[in-house]
């Protein structure tokens, strides 16, 4: 597949197929994403890739502590946004819930989607050691950028999860990482449903007048 096309075609997958991913599928993923670069190329990411009952016994945590916290995802902001930034989440809300099973609110599906990574068989956290600064974490987007690019070219659908960070004591105790790992994000992987009506959402872009500045 052309990169070109990978990069205008890819979208978040929210449905997925009951189907588990290949072994050797996972790896060659896995090996064309950490072709990231990275500062001073110090790979500063760490991967767990939880697949099976261990996926679902992930979920089951996630969910009840979503129950008890009711924890929303949001961009996470120190002050209340400009109106063109709440604009575009509005434009993302309005793309998706046409989509969406009748009378669902889009908070709720989004929330306990989240926690399920949407059904996938595949959930991916990805850990950063505290040790590294914040600055690290521009690395680790990287990662997950050439993740789901070269997921969307082996086939495959994906969907980062930032929610779940809020989780992120529960989820290292639960897959025994060690308490000085930070849980920077998940990611939901697999076979994308064709029928899952929410995959046929496609979230748009601001005009590039919006985003872009020329100074010549
Ligand atoms: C850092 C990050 C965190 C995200 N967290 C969530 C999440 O918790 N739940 C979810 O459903 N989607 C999540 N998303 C997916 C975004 O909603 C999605 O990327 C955005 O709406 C653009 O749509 P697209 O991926 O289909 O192009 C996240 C994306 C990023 C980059």
């Amino acid at each position: 597949m052309d990169i070109l096309e990978a990069l205008d075609e890819r979208r978040s997958t929210r449905g997925f197929l009951d189907k588990p991913v290949e072994k050797e599928t996972l790896e060659r993923l896995l090996s064309l994403a950490t072709q990231a670069p990275s500062a001073i190329n110090i790979q500063p990411w760490e991967i767990t890739i939880v697949s099976g009952e261990e996926r679902k016994r992930l979920s089951r945590l996630l969910e009840k502590r979503m129950r008890e916290r009711n924890i929303s995802c949001g961009p996470g902001a120190k002050r209340p946004l400009q109106e063109y930034f709440v604009e575009r989440q509005r434009g993302l809300l309005e793309s998706m819930l046409p989509n969406l099973p009748e009378g669902t609110p889009f908070q709720d599906y989004i929330n306990e989607g989240s926690c399920n990574f949407y059904g996938a068989p595949t959930a991916i956290i990805i850990t950063i050691d505290e040790v590294f600064s914040k600055a690290r974490l521009t690395d680790i987007g990287l990662l997950v950028a050439y993740l789901v690019l070269a997921a969307h070219g082996l086939g495959l659908g994906s969907c980062p999860i930032g929610l779940i960070t809020a989780f992120d004591n529960e989820i290292k105790e639960t897959l025994n990482l060690p308490e000085e790992k930070q849980v920077v994000i998940g990611i939901a992987l697999g076979y994308r449903d064709p029928d899952a009506t929410v995959n046929h959402s496609r979230s748009e872009r601001a005009p590039l007048n919006e985003m872009v500045k020329w100074r010549e």
